[in-house]
């Protein structure tokens, strides 16, 4: 008998009884092998949007051509707005566009421009790579110096001009205090901005009540909105017209077909807008975000709670290590598990044994608990191909 028995059958109660249960038939999942847990670098196909991409282009590309720009010159605001409600945010504090690196390069430039008087700009140095590299890039640009040391006592808060932070650790799934870093900052006048790229769409978050100002994040991992699906920013809507957009671009401009006009930005977020937008890479994300919306995002954070505890009681059962918060309310929606061989493994278990997780450097391997799709079945299947791979003592 092997020690995953129990487990296997503690998964399938658990799926059973599962309220979120039929979101899964909203996705394309066709192999019924297939163990998918990397929603939270792509999450999976809905189905929906397959039938909305072939709508959009038959009937409002093909039969409506220009004249369907009408409606879709707004459409990264009607987006943002339906996004908004995730995140606990109103109407005109979202817009999606461009890709989440994009968007920070222009909140972490427009903080740094109300803020010139400031010599620093702080982000980790186990931050996600691209987040690390915008803020180096525009310390470079703009004579400043970056401060990697958040979390200690003496680090230099109100010397910030800004501070970039993920609110969920792209590796050990650990979530930052959002209100409580926040707050420490204002106190101090300094501008954060939240990386929410592996939190929308798995936590069940209110910016406002937290106090934050600005945020980005992508839609295409737990929101499901598809490959390179656009991002998003929020800003406040007390802060929202102070923001200067450093890329000028005429989806930016007040009268946008004023082709003589000069530069005088728009009013409201749409001012973050740069250039045509991807009409179908949007609509894919409107999908993604409504089925979330609509599956509730209190029930998803629930149910990603429930996976992740299942994911660390497997990491125990089998005596492997994890970095990942045991507090439920400190952990995102992924488990990050510690081997030697982690990279190989993981290669093994997609090849082999159709159980896909994602490696990270050094050491781990990451089981995404993608809540509108993964199963507790899903996830003892990492720890039962783990043990037929020969990776447990
Ligand atoms: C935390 C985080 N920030 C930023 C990015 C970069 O996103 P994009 O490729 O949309 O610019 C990613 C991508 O996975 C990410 O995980």
């Amino acid at each position: 008998m092997s020690r995953l028995d129990d487990l296997r059958r503690q998964a399938v109660e658990l799926d059973t009884g599962d309220p979120l249960a039929r979101w899964r038939d909203e996705f394309v999942i066709d192999d019924p092998d297939l163990a998918y847990l990397d929603g939270n670098s792509l999450g999976m196909t809905p189905r929906r949007t397959i039938h909305r991409i072939h709508e959009v282009m038959a009937t409002e590309w093909a039969e409506g051509l220009i004249s369907s720009w009408e409606h879709w010159l707004d459409l990264p605001l009607h987006v943002g707005d339906e996004l908004a409600p995730i995140i606990g945010a109103g109407p005109g504090e979202v817009v999606v566009h461009d890709s989440t690196s994009v968007n920070l390069y222009q909140l972490v430039r427009a903080a740094v421009d109300l803020a010139s008087d400031r010599h620093l700009i702080g982000v980790e140095s186990g931050e996600f790579p691209s987040d690390r590299y915008i803020v180096e890039g525009v310390a470079e640009q703009t004579g400043r110096q970056v401060r990697h040391d958040l979390d200690d006592p003496d680090f230099p808060i109100g010397d910030c001009a800004v501070i970039v932070r993920s609110l969920v650790d792209y590796r050990t799934a650990e979530i930052a205090d959002l209100a409580g870093f926040t707050a420490r900052a204002k106190e101090h006048d300094t501008r954060v901005i939240w990386d929410l790229s592996h939190a929308v769409g798995v936590l069940d978050l209110n910016l406002p009540s937290a106090g934050v100002e600005l945020a980005v994040g992508c839609t295409y991992k737990f929101l499901n909105g598809g490959p390179g699906a656009p991002a998003f920013s929020y800003v406040s809507r007390d802060l929202i017209d102070r923001i200067a957009n450093p890329v000028r671009g005429w989806f930016a401009q007040a009268d946008q077909f004023r082709m003589d006009a000069d530069w005088l930005q728009r009013d409201g977020i749409g001012r973050l807008m740069i250039g045509t937008p991807s009409i179908l890479a949007l609509e894919a994300a409107r999908c993604g975000i409504a089925l979330t919306a609509e599956a509730g995002i209190s029930s998803i954070e629930q149910k990603a709670q429930s996976l992740t505890a299942f994911a660390l009681a497997c990491v125990d059962a089998v005596g492997l290590t994890s970095p990942t918060p045991r507090d439920e309310t400190r952990r995102g929606g992924h488990v990050a598990v510690q081997h030697p061989d982690a990279r190989e493994l993981n290669r093994r278990l997609a090849n082999d044994h159709r159980v896909v997780c994602d490696y990270r450097d050094p050491d781990i391997i990451r089981i995404g608990c993608s809540p509108l799709t993964t199963r507790h079945t899903d996830v003892v299947r990492v720890f039962e191909a783990l043990e037929t791979l020969g990776a447990l003592d």
